[in-house]
Parts: structure tokens; sequence; C-alpha cells
């Protein structure tokens, strides 16, 4: 099966999430499976400067695919976005006989991943972030854990929020995308939801919308605020003071991360890594693993980045008609 690849290295990099590890364990089980030997690089792209490199295994996989996090470490390194640290890259690919590499991360991994396969290392990318904001695919690793744990986590706020008739601003992680907020807000029944695509500043409205509800008997009111917009705990004074309701706000932060991964994030990630190990076996180089439109496939990179994806219009004002 192997087109002359011998050795492939596999790497996490940028933020880590959660069925990471499962996507690993697919990818060196694929590979050693069609004859091909594995390295794998602690760190991100800063480990592959510093040379933290490891053999493995079948089973130095073994007992991962429940566990959240990367087994190998994760981080962002600023040297990789130079020329000179990516040829450096390339050279110490070289040198470990690595002639093929999994990046398993989001979209700035990804144009690490393309440097790489410039410099001639094969590479394939595999899109694992909480964010969903990579635009070829409409599944990334992590994410499905994320709005779980954030779902229960908004759940357990809304108790407390009922009990004590209060306002709650719960901000979540999403970076400058509004995905992780939008399901939650639909899942979490939330009375407003604040997407940094859609935001438009004008708190005047939420205050009115409080005022407006509770009126109609509303015993709590929850807002779910996402991270593009940020000053969850500024808003909250701002709101208590317009409105005379006690207004509280909780940031998720980096528990949304975390945790044992879900059933459908272990089932993805483990077919994107197999199907990594298999086009890179193959000889691909340059190009991402998606799901879109229910299927699997795979793209070139520079196609891949030049994608846009944006807040689908209906489910946004589905969102807001089911608050009413
Ligand atoms: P994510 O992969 O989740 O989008 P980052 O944007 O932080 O996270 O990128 C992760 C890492 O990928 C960076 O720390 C850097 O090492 C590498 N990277 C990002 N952008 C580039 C780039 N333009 N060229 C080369 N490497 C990059
Ligand atoms: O990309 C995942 C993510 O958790 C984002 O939601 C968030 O903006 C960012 O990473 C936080 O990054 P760091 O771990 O560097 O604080």
């Amino acid at each position: 099966m192997a087109k002359g690849i011998k050795t492939i290295g596999i790497l996490t990099s940028g933020g880590d999430a959660p069925g990471m590890n499962a996507a690993i364990r697919a990818v060196v089980r694929k590979a050693i499976s069609n004859g091909v030997k594995v390295k794998g690089i602690k760190k991100g792209y800063q480990g592959l400067l510093n040379e933290e490199i490891v053999d493995m295994d079948a089973r130095s996989v073994s007992d991962t695919i429940q566990k959240g996090g990367t087994i190998l470490g994760t981080a962002r390194c600023m040297e990789f976005k130079t020329a000179a640290g990516q040829q450096k890259g390339a050279d110490i690919c070289k040198k470990h006989g690595i002639d093929g590499m999994v990046v398993i991360g989001g979209d700035g991994s990804y144009r690490g991943a393309q440097a790489l396969s410039r410099q001639g290392i094969n590479t394939i990318g595999i899109p694992g972030t909480i964010d969903l904001d990579i635009s070829c695919t409409d599944y990334t690793i992590g994410f499905d854990t994320a709005v779980n744990t954030a779902m229960q986590a908004i759940d357990k706020v809304r108790d407390t929020s009922s009990s004590h008739e209060r306002c709650s601003i719960i901000e979540v992680m999403g970076r400058n995308a509004g995905f992780i907020a939008l399901w939650c807000g639909v899942a979490n029944g939330a009375e407003d939801i604040l997407l940094p695509e859609k935001y438009d500043f004008n708190e005047q409205t939420i205050i009115n919308n409080i005022i407006r509800n509770r009126k109609k008997g509303k015993t709590h009111h929850l807002i779910i605020n996402a991270e593009g917009i940020g000053h969850s705990t500024s808003m909250a004074k701002r709101i208590e003071a317009a409105t005379g309701i006690e207004t509280r706000a909780t940031i998720l932060g980096y528990m949304q991360r975390g945790g044992s991964p879900t059933c459908k994030d272990r089932y993805y990630a483990s077919i994107m890594g197999a199907y990594a190990a298999d086009i890179l076996c193959a000889g691909s180089t340059n190009r991402v693993i998606a799901y879109r439109h229910g299927e699997f496939v795979d793209y070139d990179i520079e196609e891949a980045l030049a994608m846009q994806k944006s807040i689908s219009e209906y489910e946004y004002e589905v969102s807001r008609m089911l608050a009413i």
C-alpha cells in the first residue's frame, strides 16, 4: 500500500480537543497495518523543532480512546510561522526518516501543514478544534463533546437562576466563531443568544427583552454569550443596573476543552485518522480530511483555507423564534 512512504510522523497542534486521542490511535494503527512506521511528535510544531520525537506502535495508543486532551501534548509555536522555522522542521523530519506527517489541529495548524508539504514532507491535516470554525468541514474533532459539556453546565446554572429569579449570562468558547454559542443557545433554551457573526451590540434590545419576559412570568433569563463578544461580567453589571433584576455572569472557560470524548467524537475522529493514514500512505500530500454533506472527503489545503463558512440564517432565525 505505502508508495515510497516508510515512516510517518503525527502531531497535535493549537488548542487540544476531546477526540484527538481517537484520531492519533487510528492514524497509528492504520499506518502500521499499511506496513508504515509511526513516530509521535510531542507538543506540536514546537516539539518538532525541539526534536521531541518518540517511536509509536499499536500498544502505545492502548487505553487512550476514552481520554480527553491529547497524549502527544500540544502547543502554539511562533517560530514555525517563519520560513527558517519551517525549513528547520522539514530538515528534522528528514533527519528522523519521517517522509509523511499527519497534523491534527485548526486552520493555523493547516498553514503549518502546508508549509511542511512545500518543504517536501507529504502532509495531511485532520480538523481538530472545539470551535467548529474550519470552513471545509461540517464536523471538527471535539465540538460535539464541548457542546455537550457546556450544555450540561448551563442546565445547572439555569436551575439556580430560576430559583433566584435571576438573569444569567453564560460565556462559552469559540474564539471568533459562534457555533458553540448557537448550539448551546438552542439546546439550553436560552432567551438570548449573542453570536459574534450577528450581534449588533445594542444592549437595550436585551434589556427590553428581559423586562418583557419578566412581565410574561418567566422566572429566569438565560443569555448565552460567545467568547468572540466577551465582556460578560461588565455586561451583567449594566443589565442589572438597567433592569433591577439580579444578573450574574459565568464564564465556562477551559472545562469545555476537557473530558472524555462523546461517541460521535470518538467515531468521527477514528474514521478521519484512518482516512488520513490511508491517503498519506498512498502518496497524497497537502490535503485535509473533512466531513461534508454526510461523507468523509479530502481537499487540497489551499482550497480548504479559501473556503468560507457562516452561521445558517435559517438556524439563527429558528434560535430566536424558539426563545419567545
Ligand atoms: P489552530 O490550529 O487551532 O487554528 P493556531 O492558529 O494557534 O491554532 O495555530 C497553531 C499553530 O500552528 C501555531 O502556533 C503555529 O505553530 C502554527 N501556525 C499557525 N499559523 C501558521 C502559519 N501561517 N504558518 C506556519 N505555521 C503556522
Ligand atoms: O480554539 C480552541 C479555543 O479553546 C478557543 O475556543 C479559545 O479562543 C482558544 O482556544 C483559547 O486558547 P488558549 O488555550 O491559547 O487560551
